[in-house]
């Protein structure tokens, strides 16, 4: 594993995704329904997006499943559920936060990089806010391309650069510390959760998404782009901080 990609790992061994914004007593049924609150109120536009509904039935992998939110969705619903992650830390959580809901479903640490499961064997491939943070997006998506299976499709979530949450991240790290130079691109991946995260202009995600057939995109504002922009980010969707992209092979 490269040093980078080890300090991303290490990042989320310590810091399961948000874990520490609860106060319940971690792997808890109190820390998991604080956990799931938590995301309807910020991120309410996930269910529309993952349509976990649609999925009963069909092959679903999740890549990077943090604490699980999504994927025990998609369990709930009657997929057949896969989940990787690359830490312990997460596998283990969400191992416990099945249990506690009577669920099963397949989940092991795994390298978005270097998925462990042969061509075309999901109907749907998933991953929220995932992909931009291991040092290879590109490799990352080709797997995800290469896992799904004619007819199937992928429902994956980027950072956006052109948004309101990257020039928050530029005034307070770059302007106000006497660095106006310092671009958005260095200071994400300074600042932006673990290290190495990055943020993508349109042009830079269709090339990522160049494997694909049929791609589309969508903006979604957020709570963190509300704290940069105040009411003026729900004027213009353009500038989410979030990408949800919809793409067929
Ligand atoms: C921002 S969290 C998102 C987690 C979850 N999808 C969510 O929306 O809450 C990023 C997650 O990506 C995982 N991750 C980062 N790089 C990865 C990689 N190369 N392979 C698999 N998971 C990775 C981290 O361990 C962490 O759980």
């Amino acid at each position: 594993m490269s040093a980078l990609k080890e300090n991303v790992r290490r990042h989320w061994e310590a810091d399961p995704c948000g874990a520490k914004l609860a106060e319940a007593e971690w792997g808890t049924e109190a820390f998991f329904a604080e956990v799931e609150r938590t995301r309807d109120e910020l991120e309410p536009f996930i269910p529309a997006f993952a349509a976990f509904d649609r999925w009963r039935g069909k092959r679903v992998l999740e890549v990077g499943v943090g604490l699980g939110t999504d994927f025990v969705r998609f369990v709930r619903a009657g997929a057949v559920a896969t989940g990787v992650d690359l830490t312990e830390a997460s596998v283990g959580l969400v191992r416990q936060r099945l249990a506690l809901e009577g669920l099963s479903a397949e989940l092991r640490p795994a390298d978005a990089e270097a998925l462990p499961f042969p061509d075309g064997s999901f109907d749907l491939v998933y991953s929220w806010g995932v992909l931009d943070h291991t040092p290879e997006t590109q490799r990352a998506i080709d797997e995800v391309r290469r896992l799904v299976a004619p007819g199937g499709e992928a429902r994956i979530m980027l950072y956006s650069r052109r948004s309101w949450v990257a020039l928050g991240v530029w005034g307070r790290y770059g302007l106000l510390r006497g660095r106006p130079w310092a671009t958005p691109t260095e200071l994400l991946a300074r600042h932006m959760e673990s290290p190495g995260t990055k943020a993508y202009t349109q042009t830079e995600l269709e090339r990522l998404c160049a494997g694909f057939s049929e791609v589309s995109y969508r903006r979604f504002v957020t709570p963190y782009d509300r704290r940069v922009a105040g009411p003026l980010a729900g004027l213009a969707d353009r500038f989410g901080w979030f990408v949800g992209i919809t793409a067929r092979p």
